[in-house]
């Protein structure tokens, strides 16, 4: 798909890999409307930086009241593109949240919260976009999984499980939807920078500034991974623009590790 002047829905992306993918599929051409919790003033006040990143390429932006877990949400989001900025071409469900605990320690509320804003809300983001898209013939849909939907870890069992779900549906819905002109294809990520990962870093070393655990971050990565550098948002976005370009990728579960956990010797 050629992506100059396409309009993309990207949920999640007032911070972090949302706002990575948001400015790389504008740096590639499209329009983007963001979906995020915006009644949250840190979070509104972030989805209005991302705005501004998108606009600083040339392209409009428009940042929308959504909470994935709500069916309503998703289909006002998907209105919103169509009514505002006249169509709409490609999907990034990318909302998530992580919850750590064992299994034991896991409430029954946490594991509900997990998979309802991370499987269901892929679901619901996807199912809202689908008639616009098979009607028109023409569309891409990237889900935004995890390295943790295709091999599991202990610690984060709902986490992993609504990873494995969303690499499922992915597979599912590009089976349903390829005959209808509509691509379907997911990312998996392992770990990238950004609040979730910096923070949970931070939570782990007892470190109560965020900008020390951000250069610990970027320390550890530069000893740890082959390419001696971070897996950034934008590595992410690139990613993500790579599946909507690539014509006939459909239904795949692509890792973009920056070659983590490769054997080196
Ligand atoms: N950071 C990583 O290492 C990593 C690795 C693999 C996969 N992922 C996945 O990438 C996605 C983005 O993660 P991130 O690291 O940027 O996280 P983040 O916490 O930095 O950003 C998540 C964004 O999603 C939004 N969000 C949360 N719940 C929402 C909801 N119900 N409705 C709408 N928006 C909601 C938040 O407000 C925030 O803007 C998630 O699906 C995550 O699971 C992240």
């Amino acid at each position: 798909m050629e992506l100059e002047g396409k309009i993309a829905i990207v949920t999640g992306a007032a911070r972090g890999i949302g706002r990575g993918i948001a400015t790389e599929l504008a740096r590639a051409g499209c329009d983007v409307v963001i979906g995020d919790l915006l009644q949250i003033d840190e979070i509104a006040a972030d989805a209005k930086e991302t705005v501004a990143r998108v606009e600083a390429l040339g392209r409009r932006a428009l940042a929308v009241q959504c909470d994935v877990s709500e069916p309503a949400d998703c289909d006002a989001l998907v209105a919103s593109a169509i009514e505002q900025f006249g169509g709409l071409h490609v999907v990034v469900a990318n909302a998530g949240v992580m919850n750590i605990a064992t299994v034991a320690e896991t409430r029954p509320e946490d594991w509900e919260r997990v998979l309802r804003v991370n499987s269901t809300g892929t679901f619901l983001t996807c199912r809202a976009a689908l008639p616009h898209l098979t009607a028109q013939r023409e569309g891409s849909i990237v889900n935004i999984a995890s390295i943790a939907g295709l091999r599991a870890g202990g610690g984060r069992s709902p986490y992993t499980a609504s990873k494995f779900a969303a690499v499922g549906f992915t597979q599912s819905l590009a089976a349903e939807v390829a005959k209808d002109g509509v691509r379907v294809n997911c990312v998996c990520p392992s770990s990238v920078r950004s609040q979730m990962t910096v923070g949970e870093l931070a939570d782990v070393v007892g470190l109560d500034d965020l900008g020390a655990a951000d250069e610990m971050w970027t320390k550890v990565a530069e000893k740890r991974l082959p390419l001696g550098r971070s897996v950034e948002p934008e590595d992410i976005g690139q990613a993500v623009v790579f599946l909507c370009q690539a014509e006939m990728i459909v239904g795949v579960a692509l890792p973009v590790t920056g070659g983590e956990g490769l054997p080196t010797k």
